[in-house]
């Protein structure tokens, strides 16, 4: 028996070692890892926010092409957008998709979210109330374990569970322990219609998912006073991370997608949505 336990005490230390290799993941987007400190903390969750073509897709389209090509393996779930059509997305930023999928790296899935929305509902009532079970059967194909989650988006999670926002935070919860449990790092795509920080009137609509999560990167569409506008972004928390606390800006390429510029800080007379 004491044989046993050393056996497996050993076994988890060296998956521990393992694990330590690599603390911190750099996004190896253009720009970006300059305003982040160390890098975004292996295993955290990290919100990906912004209004309506603010560039959320983009930026984790851009995460599934520097992640796979040093050999991570993503998982994109989508609730928004087809397969394919991401697909399609990833060619037109330089990436190879296919190949990331032949080298069994990369999972792209669409979800329908009233399915999980009644999935949740059902074992809700079987547990009374309380989801004791975890969150793998209902959401993460148990085929593929990843090291990077992708998830496009909450909101539309957040939506499928109209007028049962307990039961969305419930699942959040659950959702997140698990991440956390199985040291994946997440980015989970928020819409929102004002920045979170920057509206007085906001009301986390029974999300709650900003305290939840470790990193918050904001995602801009900046409107100038003059009448043009430009992109801007800002790390708004990274637990664990001496962040860059300025706004900067964007610019999405052809063929090559986010590209920030950590040196161009916002000026001028402008309102940020
Ligand atoms: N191939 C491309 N090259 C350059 N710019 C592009 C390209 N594809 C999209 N864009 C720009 O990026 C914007 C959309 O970005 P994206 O789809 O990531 O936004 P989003 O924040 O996910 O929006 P939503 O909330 O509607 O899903 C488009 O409006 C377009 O201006
Ligand atoms: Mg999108």
């Amino acid at each position: 028996m004491l044989f046993y336990n050393m056996k497996k005490r050993e076994k988890h230390r060296k998956k521990k070692i393992k694990g330590e290799g690599e603390k911190f993941i750099k996004t190896r987007i253009p720009g970006f890892d300059s305003l982040c400190g160390d890098g975004i903390p292996v295993g955290s969750s990290v919100l990906v926010e912004g209004g309506p073509g603010n560039g959320k897709t983009i930026f984790c389209l851009n995460l599934v092409k520097t992640m796979c090509e040093r050999g991570k393996k993503v998982l994109f779930m989508s609730f928004e957008e087809p397969e394919d059509r991401l697909m399609d997305h990833l060619w037109l930023f330089g990436a190879k998709p296919d190949e990331y999928v032949k080298k069994g790296l990369l999972y792209v899935k669409r979800f329908n979210a009233l399915d999980i929305a009644r999935s949740v509902e059902a074992l809700l009532s079987e547990a009374k109330k309380e989801l004791l079970i975890e969150v793998q059967p209902v959401l993460i194909p148990p085929e593929f374990k990843p090291d990077i989650v992708l998830i496009d988006s909450l909101s539309s999670i957040s939506s499928a569970f109209s007028g049962e926002s307990s039961r969305f935070r419930i699942y959040m919860e659950q959702l997140f322990r698990y991440l956390e449990g199985h040291n994946i790092t997440s980015f989970l795509v928020r819409e929102v219609a004002n920045p979170t920080h920057l509206a007085s009137g906001y009301v986390e609509q029974g999300e709650a998912v900003s305290f939840l999560s470790d990193g918050i990167i904001v995602l801009y569409n900046v409107f100038y006073k003059t009448g043009h506008r430009k992109r801007a972004m800002e790390i708004i928390k990274m637990r664990g991370v001496d962040i860059d606390r300025r706004i900067v800006e964007f610019e999405i390429k052809k063929g090559r997608g986010i590209v920030v510029n950590p040196n161009k800080v916002l000026s001028g007379n402008y309102i940020l949505t």
